[in-house]
């Protein structure tokens, strides 16, 4: 079961900071997440809205607007942890390079957020995977892994190169087991896995992924007890505000960190060979 810190260890410390993503580093979380903004001069930031209104503040104040719509300086201005509690008002909104930078030994899992909002993004990210040298091992061992809800963003990553890695998140509002099962043989063109709500996971939603070589990893899921349902269901990866709960169902002696996204990424290249030799 891989472990992905959802913002970091968000159930702890204020969602895409440093704070959330040392903890969950601490905890000995698989994945660290990243979701991707983009600033008015096209440098990306990791924050989850398309505004700033709900985590940003500048002396107590609201920093408010859409991000695309400001400069990193203006960005530098606000502060991103205080919205969570006093003892975080230190925290500042990371840049995509910073965070890369500070987790020399981490494994990111990034999302391109509303892609459609900023044109160049997925370039931008494939560049600046390509400037940290995280390209070959997002290909070979699932160093970093894609995600998105937009599959035109996952599907122009895939045309830059096809061996990335990706993920297809799929939203509740619009989707049922039945509606992405209908979909995943169009989605195993592209990508080695789903990201679907743990609401519309069952075991024909997991068995019939399987048989597609795609990996299932449904978010958000903080309770232990939703946790064992999805484990008994067979499902590859859970994000999780609270790694430390999702750590503590597991066995102790199960590949952790590294080593198992490259039992992963070897069973997905193990099952498309053998489905390319059935077909
Ligand atoms: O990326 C998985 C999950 O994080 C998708 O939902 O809104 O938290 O980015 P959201
Ligand atoms: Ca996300």
């Amino acid at each position: 079961m891989i472990v992905i810190a959802h913002r970091g260890a968000s159930g702890y410390a204020p969602e895409h900071t440093f704070a959330s993503w040392d903890l969950a580093a601490a905890m000995g979380a698989d994945y660290l997440e990243q979701d991707l903004q983009m600033t008015r001069e096209g440098i990306l930031v990791v924050m989850h809205d398309e505004t700033l209104d709900r985590t940003a503040r500048r002396n107590g104040v609201p920093c408010t607007g859409r991000v695309i719509d400001h400069t990193l300086a203006e960005l530098e201005q606000c502060e991103v942890g205080s919205w969570f509690g006093p003892t975080f008002v230190d925290q500042r909104v990371p840049t995509l390079d910073e965070v890369l930078k500070r987790y020399p030994d981490a494994n990111f899992y990034i999302e391109t957020k509303n892609p459609e909002e900023a044109p160049g993004m997925e370039e931008n990210l494939l560049q600046t995977l390509a400037d940290h040298g995280l390209i070959e091992p997002a290909r070979t061992e699932w160093r970093v892994l894609i995600q998105s809800f937009s599959e035109a963003s996952l599907r122009k990553i895939h045309a830059a190169d096809p061996a990335l890695p990706l993920i297809q998140l799929l939203h509740r509002k619009w989707e049922t087991s039945g509606s992405i099962r209908r979909r995943l043989e169009s989605i195993a063109e592209y990508a080695v896995g789903i990201g679907p709500h743990f609401s519309d996971v069952d075991a024909a939603l997991v068995e019939t992924a399987h048989e597609h070589c795609l990996s299932v990893h449904p978010y958000t899921i903080d309770d232990v007890a939703e946790m064992a349902r999805l484990d008994s269901l067979g499902v590859d990866g859970i994000f999780t505000n609270f790694p430390d709960r999702l750590l503590a169902t597991l066995p102790v002696d199960e590949p952790r960190g590294l080593d198992a996204l490259r039992l992963a990424a070897d069973a997905y290249a193990r099952c498309r060979r053998k489905s390319a030799q059935e077909t």
